[in-house]
């Protein structure tokens, strides 16, 4: 059953009709390139088939790892950048509790998660260093390539700090490497360790690797239940790769809108939420559609904002700013708690009027007003709904991105499973570091500082 829905109806007088549908026939083209891999980047497909693929043996395996580092430790670290973290940390936190980090162990059914080998931050390492001092943990280190500098900078000092902590023995148990199934130092390392490892398919790029151990062990280990998000996305992909028009296929009305915008004139594209628990969504999303199509000087830009605290800083400039920008806001129906306005005798703030109503009433009306006023104000806004934010819901969510990402990179005619220009501060840092094999290129840079 397929949850999700896309409306477009606010777009008119932005967007014609026509303009929107004239890209089905190339949709429908791209869908059938994406399916046959004969479409740029085919060698990177494997995410499409991924829901249909985790078996009984995986989903088993990860719930028994996770269960069993459950029972070892009470934070669980998760290092790893990019596509390496995102999805997991967009999962995890759109359905934890929204204080899980003040919570007890009592008040908290599964270790808590924290991240590290997402920055360079000697400051932010430090003191993880002082929480993981006071409690057990346990780790896992998430790279593909196995190479990338901030995770390995990160595994570097909690594998010393672990190994300090429990002996060799024990922090070897306490360690889930997520890697290339052959080549690569972590796997290098972890055969040699003799870490439990899960592999990363090679036709799978981080950003489109949610499906995988990656996404799903961390998942797992937060305590959510992985079949259900797996059910989702499995649901979602039998739409998206068989729906054939824009009316039946969301991946297709959504990749046919921001195109159409895009070439209207809009190239920014800011993901709206009204939840604070969904603001690592958009962070995934952002990566998502930000490596994917930003290239070849083309591109829409992915920005985000949370509202309605955003309302009260970036509001301003949505509502008056330069008319460059169109919205999606990602609306979610009905949440999980349920709290009301109280009542005050002197109504000194004014409020009574809204007194015994639900605060998601609230947030509804400040959702819906918004959206008006940003139309008035000339933002062409679209509505990605879900009933409710659930394992499953948040399956399908991920699914119909993926698609419609794939689907929207492909009309804008770049590869969207590359990035090749994240290589570019990559070979800067080392050449500043003093890397060898970069001499020539460290003085060229030290000469421009
Ligand atoms: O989407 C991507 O491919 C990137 O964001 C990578 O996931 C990120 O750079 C981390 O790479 P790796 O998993 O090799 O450490």
């Amino acid at each position: 059953m397929i949850d999700l829905k896309v409306n477009i109806d606010k777009l008119e007088g932005f967007v014609s009709k026509e303009s929107i549908y004239s890209f089905e026939q190339q949709l429908l083209l791209h869908q059938g390139s994406l399916l046959n891999k004969t479409g740029k980047g085919n060698d990177f497909l494997g995410w499409i088939t991924l829901p249909d693929e985790i078996d009984e043996a995986m989903l088993a395996s990860l719930e028994k790892d996770a269960q069993d580092i459950a029972a070892q430790a009470d934070i669980y670290v998760v290092i790893g950048i990019g596509g390496s973290y995102l999805g997991a940390r967009a999962v995890i936190e759109a359905l934890q509790h929204n204080f899980a980090g003040l919570q007890g162990k009592s008040g908290r059914k599964a270790p808590l998660v924290v991240y590290a080998g997402n920055n360079i931050s000697e400051d932010y390492l430090a003191d993880l260093i002082d929480i993981l001092d006071e409690r057990d943990y346990a780790l896992t280190v998430i790279s593909k390539s196995g190479t990338t500098t901030e995770p390995a900078i990160a595994f570097r000092i909690l594998r010393r700090h672990l190994e300090q902590k429990y002996g060799l023995e024990e922090a070897r148990k306490r360690i889930i490497a997520i890697t290339d199934g052959s080549k690569g130092a972590l796997k290098k390392l972890a055969n040699k360790e003799g870490y439990k490892t899960y592999i990363v398919p090679d036709d799978v790029g981080g950003r489109y690797s949610v499906l995988t151990p990656v996404g799903l062990l961390p998942i797992a280990v937060a305590g959510f239940d992985i079949r259900e998000f797996v059910k989702g996305a499995l649901a979602m992909k039998h739409l998206v790769t068989s729906a054939r028009t824009i009316d039946e296929n969301p991946a297709f009305k959504y990749a046919a809108a921001r195109n159409a915008l895009y070439a209207a004139g809009k190239p920014i594209e800011i993901m709206v939420n009204y939840q604070p628990s969904l603001i690592y969504i958009t962070e995934w999303w952002k990566q998502l559609y930000g490596e994917s199509e930003g290239k070849q000087n083309r591109g829409i830009f992915p920005a985000g904002v949370s509202f309605t605290t955003d309302l009260h800083s970036m509001g301003q400039y949505v509502q008056e700013g330069l008319r460059v920008i169109f919205e999606t806001v990602l609306s979610i129906e009905k949440p999980k708690r349920e709290l009301s306005v109280p009542l005050e005798a002197d109504d000194a703030d004014g409020l009574n009027f809204v007194s015994g109503r639900r605060i998601h009433e609230v947030n509804r009306q400040a959702e819906l007003g918004t959206l008006l006023a940003h139309v008035d104000g000339n933002v062409p806004n679209m509505v990605i709904s879900l009933p409710r934010v659930d394992e499953n819901t948040l399956g399908q969510l991920l699914y119909f991105y993926e698609f419609g990402c794939a689907l929207s990179g492909y009309i804008l005619d770049v590869n969207p499973f590359d990035q090749p220009g994240v290589e570019a501060y990559k070979k800067n840092m080392f050449a500043l570091l003093g890397k060898p094999g970069f001499e020539e290129q460290t003085a060229i840079l030290r000469s421009r500082i």
